[in-house]
């Protein structure tokens, strides 16, 4: 694979992307340079490099092969100091397998009142110490350069899916394929970190289909879907995937940002997508809440006190495999005892949890490679709707 800089300039890539099945439009693939990557996959989020509630060798045992981490939050502690005397993220955190940094700009128009964005960059108050920063595309290339991470996230401009604001939604497209150009410019490692575009437009369709024209012929070795996961609704998110989708090169990976509920992915899967991220699953098991085949439940729930059934029957995580098959064989009554107030309880939950997803995404792959993925979906929603909730 190649990049095409914006003046036209061929840059090499580390990507290779195989195509290994097609059952409707969903997909399953591979390589990376720390290790190869199973296609469709989702990927749990360690924003501050550290995955709240689990160690890395626990990260690594359930299968993980790519993680993310955030520009921001690196670029501000430890800095890029110590990332380029450390010798970048992986080293830092100990972590041998592939990692993802967002670019920061997301981060900070969502965490930060004050942030604002000119064709600049954005322009915020350090969290730190109230000094005024300027995160621009070439400063935050220039971190992801630092960080190392094997994907890196052009900066782009992100507005709420549910704003109103139409001339805002479109300048902020324009602005992230003006952006995509001064980040593919400033990237120094093209040959062994693998920038990806990401295309806005919100939930406008025609938006959206400009963006992925704007964007393809940049020709970048993957492709995100980003300004969705705003809470905008089910049928309007699945449109939006489906229009993208159909437009991008059936050769390169395609992430949607964000996304983390098993549904939604299982759905963006069918219309053709192949990454997801989402602090979803990790944060909910930090308030009890276990993610099943049959949908979620809160083990802080006083019915849980006495149930000695483990989290999921059949499920082989460490939580839940039985003691004499090399498990804890714990319990619910056991996870509702230590959920409330035992940090140990976010921890197993946690690990349930990134077990839980990352089996899914499996059992999808699988389905996919064996072309039954539309029995699949159907089996996935009719245990979710049972209603033995
Ligand atoms: N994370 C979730 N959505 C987005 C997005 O639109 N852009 C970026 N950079 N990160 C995201
Ligand atoms: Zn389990």
């Amino acid at each position: 694979t190649t990049t095409i800089g914006p003046n036209g300039q061929s840059k090499p890539s580390a990507l290779t992307f195989e195509r290994h099945a097609k059952c409707s439009l969903a997909r399953a693939h591979s390589p990376l340079p720390h290790g190869s990557v199973p296609l469709p996959i989702f990927m749990p989020v360690a924003t501050q490099a550290s995955l709240k509630g689990l160690t890395y060798d626990q990260l690594r045992d359930t299968g993980c092969m790519l993680c993310l981490n955030n520009t921001y939050h690196l670029g501000l502690k430890p800095g890029q100091e110590v990332l380029d005397s450390v010798g970048g993220a992986h080293k830092l955190q100990g972590w041998d397998r592939n990692l993802l940094t967002d670019s920061g700009g997301f981060q900070m128009v969502s965490l930060l009142k004050l942030a604002t964005v000119t064709e600049e960059g954005v322009r915020f108050l350090s969290p730190h110490d109230g000094e005024p920063m300027l995160l621009t595309p070439e400063h935050s290339i220039g971190l992801q350069n630092s960080i190392g991470s094997d994907i890196i996230m052009q900066l782009d401009d992100v507005i709420a899916t549910t704003s109103p604001d139409h001339a805002r939604i479109k300048e902020a497209m324009e602005r992230s394929v003006r952006w995509l150009d001064r980040c593919i410019d400033a990237h120094k490692y093209p040959e062994r970190q693998n920038l990806f575009c990401i295309i806005q437009g919100g939930l406008d369709l025609e938006l959206r289909k400009q963006c992925c024209e704007e964007m393809v012929v940049r020709d970048t070795p993957g492709i995100a879907i980003g300004g969705l996961s705003g809470g905008e609704d089910k049928q309007e998110f699945c449109k939006v995937v489906d229009t993208c989708t159909g437009l991008l090169p059936e050769n390169k990976p395609r992430y949607v940002m964000g996304v983390g509920y098993p549904e939604d992915i299982v759905v963006a899967v069918a219309l053709g997508a192949d990454m997801f991220d989402c602090v979803w699953p990790t944060r909910t098991a930090r308030f009890g809440q276990a993610i099943l085949t049959s949908g979620t439940i809160n083990l802080r729930h006083k019915s849980f006190e006495a149930d000695f059934s483990p989290i999921e029957e059949g499920c082989t995580c460490t939580c839940c495999l039985p003691a004499d098959k090399g498990g804890l064989g714990l319990t619910k009554a056991y996870m509702h005892h230590v959920t409330a107030k035992e940090t140990v309880g976010a921890h197993l939950l946690t690990m349930h949890n990134v077990h839980f997803m990352l089996t899914l995404m499996g059992r999808v792959r699988q389905a996919i490679l064996e072309d039954r993925y539309p029995a699949f979906i159907r089996e996935f929603f009719s245990k979710i709707y049972q209603g033995d909730k």
